[in-house]
C-alpha cells in the first residue's frame, strides 16, 4: 500500500525541487506574491524552484471514475487540464507548495479540485507523495484562512508527506494586489517556513 520509501541518494542540493503551485485565479496576486517569498528563500538554499500558475485554468472536479483505481499509474483520466502535468512536476520533485486564497473560508474551486485529483491519484498508485516534503500557505483579506490551510494539509496527511513548520500559522493578510508584503510577520512566516523546508530537504536527500 506505502510503497518504496521515497527518497533518493541526491549528492547535489542543485539536484533538489521544490514546485509551487498558485492556485488563485489572480495570476500576479498576493498568493503568487507570497510563493516569490518562499522561492527566493529556497534559492537562496541552492534548490532549484518553479511557480506553476494553475488558478487561472479550468481544472476540472474527480469525476469518481475509478479509473486511477484500476490502471495505478499515479494520473488521473481527465487530460483536458493541466492537472497530470502538474501531478508529474510533483513525482519529480523532492517538495511542493500548494498556495490558495481564502474563498468563503475555503480554498479556491481550482485547489481543491487539484488537491482531490492529485490525492486520489497519488494514493491509487502506492502514495507515490510519501515522504515528500509539502506544505501549503493560504492568504485572506481578514478570515478563513487556517481553515483554508486545513484543507490543504489534508492531502499531505493522507499522503504520508513531510510537513514543515514556520512561527506561525502559514498565512497572510491583504486584499489588492500586492498588500501582503506589509503584512510583516506573514513574510517572516513564509521565510521561516523556506528555511525550514530547505533544512528538512537538505536533511533527507543530501
Ligand atoms: C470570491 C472571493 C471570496 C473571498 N472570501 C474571503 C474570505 O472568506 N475571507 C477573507 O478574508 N477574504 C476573502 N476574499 C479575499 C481574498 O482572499 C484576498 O483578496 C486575497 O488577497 C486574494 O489573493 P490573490 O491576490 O492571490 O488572489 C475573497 C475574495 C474572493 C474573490
Amino acid at each position: 500500500m506505502t510503497g518504496d520509501i521515497n527518497t533518493k541518494n541526491i549528492k547535489e542540493e542543485e539536484e533538489m525541487k521544490v514546485t509551487l503551485f498558485n492556485c488563485s485565479p489572480r495570476k500576479d496576486g498576493n498568493t503568487f506574491e507570497a510563493l516569490k517569498i518562499i522561492k527566493t528563500e529556497l534559492e537562496k538554499e541552492s534548490i532549484l524552484t518553479e511557480i506553476v500558475q494553475l488558478g487561472c485554468e479550468n481544472i476540472y472536479g474527480c469525476e469518481a471514475c475509478g479509473t486511477c483505481k484500476k490502471t495505478q499509474s499515479g494520473f488521473c483520466k481527465i487530460e483536458k487540464d493541466p492537472v497530470n502535468n502538474a501531478i508529474k512536476k510533483i513525482y519529480e520533485s523532492e517538495g511542493f507548495i500548494i498556495g490558495s486564497p481564502t474563498y468563503f473560508g475555503s480554498i479556491t474551486p481550482q485547489a481543491k479540485a487539484f488537491i482531490d485529483r492529485t490525492g486520489y491519484a497519488n494514493r491509487a498508485a502506492g502514495t507515490k507523495l510519501k515522504r515528500k516534503v509539502a506544505a501549503g500557505i493560504t492568504i485572506a483579506r481578514r478570515a478563513g484562512e487556517v481553515n483554508a490551510l486545513n484543507q490543504i494539509n489534508n492531502l499531505f496527511m493522507l499522503s504520508q508527506c513531510i510537513i514543515p513548520c514556520s512561527t506561525y500559522w502559514n498565512i497572510a493578510i491583504g486584499r489588492e494586489k500586492g498588500a501582503i508584503l506589509n503584512d510583516k510577520e506573514g513574510v517572516e512566516t513564509f521565510i521561516n517556513l523556506a528555511e525550514n523546508m530547505a533544512w528538512i530537504l537538505k536533511k533527507i536527500y543530501l
